[in-house]
């Protein structure tokens, strides 16, 4: 196999996922065929708004709490369900499928260059399913502000109610609002006073973001071709380590660390509601990063040539490629404008 190919799933087969306990799961999508290649072209921008800056009870809020409710009512078979949407995760990250051209080399799509893209894609088609689900396109997902103090908890709307959609029984209890983010926690961590992990989490910011986020390596993470073994490649960039896996860690259930549920395991990840706007800040670390701290994006054409398939909004499967998501603007979305403390010094 040679080197100079972009990493590529292979949809011939979806195969079981393992969790983390060594048992197998099944997040396969329903039989993938008739897949039509798709380029974004939007013409209007939507803005993407901090979670923290919702209050529960207002419009967006209703508009965002019907859009998951509709998504959880669909047929269980309906792609756009949102258990299928939370398993579309599950099969790209737990081996649900396998290298093209090296069936015995599971496909991933965490700890490498694609870990940006990939997650940009699927929020975008989750928010676009959302937006369908209510006939509103100008829904925007919110993201989850952990970079700044205002959001360095988990944000009220998810935590308001425990029959409200957006609630989940399986985040660690210890770590419910106001309780402050660490964004570098790991098991056994003690709670410090909030003003000194705010201080640190901003250091950390600044940490990931510019002092070892020299290059696109360094951000995005190593280059995955075909014939990678994943499982040795050790690729992840800066951002993707920390914080985006202490995020999950920290959400995730801690009662019992043999079984990481939902946030804390990545098969289950995504049947929180709460890692589409966590995913939403890694997305938005992604456009702070070329726009103001001067990154650039790959030119390597096998990162740029990489494809995904997804099911979109009309649940009809699509294959979309790493260099049309570059243009967020083409994709319909921006970020709100919210201060950026870890830079500007703006706390
Ligand atoms: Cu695919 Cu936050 O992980």
């Amino acid at each position: 196999m040679a080197l100079a190919d972009p990493a590529l799933p292979d949809f011939k087969d979806c195969i079981d996922a393992t969790q983390p306990n060594k048992t197998l799961i099944n997040c396969c999508p329903p039989a993938v065929s008739g897949i039509n290649d798709y380029v974004p072209s939007a013409t209007t921008v939507n803005t993407r708004i901090s979670a923290q800056s919702v209050e529960v009870g207002s419009d967006y809020y209703n508009k965002y709490t019907e859009a998951i409710q509709k998504m959880k009512n669909l047929s269980p078979s309906d792609p756009r369900n949102f258990r299928q949407q939370a398993n579309v995760h599950c099969a790209y990250c737990d081996g649900g499928y396998t290298l093209k051209g090296s069936p015995k080399l599971l496909y991933e799509i965490h700890n490498s260059w694609l870990f940006f893209p990939w997650h940009r894609w699927y929020v975008y088609f989750f928010e676009k399913i959302c937006q369908k689900l209510i006939d509103d396109d100008t829904f925007t997902l919110p993201f989850w502000n952990w970079d700044a103090p205002q959001g360095m908890q988990i944000p009220s709307i998810y935590n308001s109610n425990v029959i409200s959609p957006l609630y989940d029984c399986f985040r660690n209890p210890d770590h419910l609002p106001p309780t402050v983010i660490n964004l570098e926690w790991s098991y056994g961590d003690v709670q410090v006073d909030p003003k000194i992990q705010i201080e640190y989490n901003l250091a950390i910011m600044y940490t990931q973001m510019i002092t070892q986020s020299k290059t696109p390596n360094d951000f995005f993470g190593k280059a995955y071709r075909a014939g990678d073994d994943i499982t040795t490649l050790d690729g992840a960039g800066t951002i993707e380590q920390t914080p985006h896996n202490h995020v999950h860690t920290w959400t995730g259930t801690a009662v019992d660390q043999s079984n990481p549920i939902d946030m804390g395991a990545l098969y289950s990840a995504a049947r929180d509601p709460i890692f589409f706007a966590h995913h939403a800040n890694v997305d938005r670390m992604w456009t702070i990063w070329l726009n103001n701290l001067g990154g650039s994006n790959f030119t390597d054409k096998d990162w740029l040539n990489a494809y995904f398939i997804f099911y979109n909004e009309e649940a009809k499967p699509v294959r979309v490629r790493v260099k049309d998501c570059l243009d967020i603007t083409k994709l319909g979305y921006q970020y709100e404008d919210v201060p950026i403390p870890w830079l500007d010094g703006s706390v």
